[in-house]
């Protein structure tokens, strides 16, 4: 009986598979089955992008090298050589690209370093190794065809000064020729400093797309140079900065890594470390342990001494200078609490303190105690610590947002202080105290960088009450604080601290913060909203930033929020186009795709079908 079953049952799923084949294979497409054959390549059309478009021969053999006919097997190589500046972003400021490409292979790659000089020679080198991983990248890992057309990059760096600051030169021009005699690419590279000449590799790398159909079964793979480009470029702002927030949830270093990769395909300069706040306090301090033996979520989430020192020249090899910021004296609490049991008093107020409204924004609470001279003792300590990690010049950002009089006000001690200070426990008097703890911080910060021989650097501060026009002048000297304005773009701050004089960075929350729209009432921009957004004209406008807040975001999802929106604000910062966002957006889609190569799980931005059809969706 069972028999006979199995039988029927193997009866029945035979003749299942013969008609399930046989309504999907005619005779004269028997091919398909094998070779999936598309009736499709795509298309460079003038000022528009690329485009799908219909080819039906089937005979016709797929050409990725004949760019005569201007029809491409890959929407990337397509994308590389179309339009005025090709796939390049953030777009330069003057490119012409021409339309053959050249095979390469990066095993044939030479870097000739004579015309840099010796003491930036090594960084140098470092930057150059990362060119071939980039290129292999867009082949998703392995580049199977193999030809030996040399490609010898010749790099010239005029400067010695390998200080990454706001003042570092930033311009280059490239060169790419292809001797078709000799069979040889020539790629020249002139900059001023190593910087300059990293932008330049990321922008060659950025003139080479994988051939490899988009729809092909097989596997192989080439690189496609662009043969013949010429570009002269400079950023427009000094400042082009992603912020990352490590205290709300810690951020694992290898997924800071990944970010600052997509940084450095953006051309963004500066990492902005929101390492700690009153969440928790995972950065090492070998001066000071108990910050994060009392502060840290866990002994695995705590970024140790030695990492923070591989991070920063992680980012250094890719042109980005990291800023750390100590928030102070609010937005600190978890990771001071031990002062009593030191012997030190409260270095911090109101930790932890519930119920929470009115003592500080957000949970858990905690201000430092601007009354106890040890914590200017034990700041410096830990400013120590960091101005050792950090290459000089330094650039320290001290927080200084968000302080809740309320918090000091209850506190008995601060109290007592303000008196034998005749501070008015006033709003007046607050803000003495408010200014005098950062007047104090920024001393224990200079005596830190003279030791170590650096001249004195202006240091980075919140918007805020204090740097509001009527309190600024008499408390902030605009010699030594840079303003990080965040209020809404509504606001008149921005403009009113830049015709006081102030150095300004801008990073309007209601458009670049980029975990709007995660909570609240607050609302999410999408890359054209935050690249639509310029910044107003003025010498002290220093750039700006986006800013990855973490209390509704771990590594989880870190990719997919900050990317591709941050490279919207980078070209915004890097070129200020006046061109509208929609003539950006066939190079974005090439962005995207190359940030996805290099491992960064970039967010969609259209349906597909957008994404293959330049310019038909708006
Ligand atoms: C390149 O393609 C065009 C159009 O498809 C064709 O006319 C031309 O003969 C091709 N050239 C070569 C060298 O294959
Ligand atoms: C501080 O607290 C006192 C007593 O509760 C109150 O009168 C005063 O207005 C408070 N000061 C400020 C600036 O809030």
């Amino acid at each position: 009986m069972a028999k006979l079953c199995l039988m029927t049952i193997l009866v029945i799923l035979l003749v299942h598979l013969i008609t399930f084949n046989r309504a999907y294979i005619s005779s004269d497409d028997a091919a398909i089955a094998h070779t999936y054959t598309p009736a499709w390549r795509y298309r460079c059309v003038p000022d528009q992008g690329c485009e799908r478009t219909s080819h039906p021969q089937p005979g016709v053999e797929i050409t990725t090298r004949n760019n005569s006919g201007m029809l491409f097997a890959s929407m990337d190589v397509c994308r590389t050589v179309c339009g005025r500046f090709g796939g390049l972003w953030p777009r330069p400021v003057t490119a012409a690209i021409g339309m053959q490409t050249v095979k390469i292979h990066p095993n044939y790659l030479r870097f000739d370093l004579q015309n840099v000089p010796a003491p930036v020679v090594s960084l140098m080198a470092d930057m150059t190794k990362l060119v071939g991983p980039n290129l292999v990248a867009e082949c998703d890992g392995t580049v199977t065809e193999v030809v030996e057309t040399p490609v010898i990059v010749y790099l010239t760096v005029r400067s010695e000064d390998k200080s990454l600051t706001l003042n570092t030169n930033e311009e280059y021009m490239l060169d790419v020729q292809y001797n078709n005699k000799e069979g040889q690419v020539s790629v020249r590279i002139t900059a001023e400093t190593v910087y300059g000449a990293r932008h330049a590799l990321e922008t060659f790398t950025q003139l080479v797309a994988s051939s490899k159909p988009d729809f092909a079964d097989d596997q192989t793979c080439s690189l496609l140079l662009v043969s013949g480009a010429k570009v002269r470029d400079r950023p427009v702002y000094k400042y082009r900065g992603l912020l990352i927030d490590s205290s709300r949830h810690f951020i694992p270093m290898e997924n800071l890594k990944r970010t600052m990769d997509g940084m450095a395909a953006n051309k963004m300069n500066v990492f902005h470390w929101h390492v700690t706040d009153s969440h928790s306090f995972p950065l090492e301090s070998t001066r000071v342990p108990q910050f994060t033996r009392y502060g840290a979520y866990s002994s695995e989430e705590i970024y140790s001494a030695e990492e923070i020192r591989e991070l920063i020249q992680y980012a250094q090899v890719r042109g980005i200078r990291v800023v750390i910021e100590i928030d102070s004296p609010a937005h600190a609490g978890n990771g001071w609490q031990w002062g009593p049991e030191y012997g030190l008093g409260h270095l911090a107020v109101c930790v932890n303190q519930w119920p929470w409204r009115g003592i500080c924004v957000e949970p858990p609470c905690g201000q430092l105690n601007p009354a106890n001279p040890e914590v200017y003792r034990v700041l410096g300590d830990l400013y120590r610590d960091i101005a050792d990690a950090l290459p000089a010049p330094a650039l320290l950002h001290v927080g200084g947002d968000e302080v809740y009089i309320e918090c000091w006000n209850r506190t008995e001690e601060i109290i007592n202080y303000m008196r034998k200070k005749n501070y008015d426990p006033t709003s007046d008097g607050f803000m003495k105290l408010w200014a005098e703890f950062h007047e104090k911080a920024l001393a224990a910060w200079d005596e830190v960088m003279e030791a170590a021989g650096t001249p004195k650097q202006p240091v980075m501060i919140w918007s805020s009450d204090l740097t509001q026009p009527q309190w600024i002048n008499t408390h902030l000297n605009k010699e030594r604080y840079i303003v990080e304005v965040w209020e809404p773009v509504g606001s008149q701050l921005l403009l009113k601290l830049l015709g006081m004089g102030y150095q300004t960075v801008s990073v309007p929350k209601d458009i670049w913060y980029l975990d709007h729209g995660f909570w609240g009432i607050t609302k999410y921009s999408n890359w054209r909203k935050m690249y639509a957004h310029m910044l107003p004209t003025d010498d002290n406008m220093l750039g700006g930033e986006v800013a990855m807040w973490t209390e509704y975001l771990d590594e989880q999802a870190l990719d997919t929020r900050v990317w591709p929106r941050a490279a919207a604000v980078a070209e915004r910062l890097w070129s200020d186009p006046t061109s509208d966002v929609f003539s950006a957006e066939a190079r974005m889609q090439r962005q995207r795709s190359r940030l996805i190569k290099r491992g960064l799980r970039a967010d969609a931005i259209s349906p597909a079908w957008c994404s293959q059809h330049d310019s038909r969706c708006f």
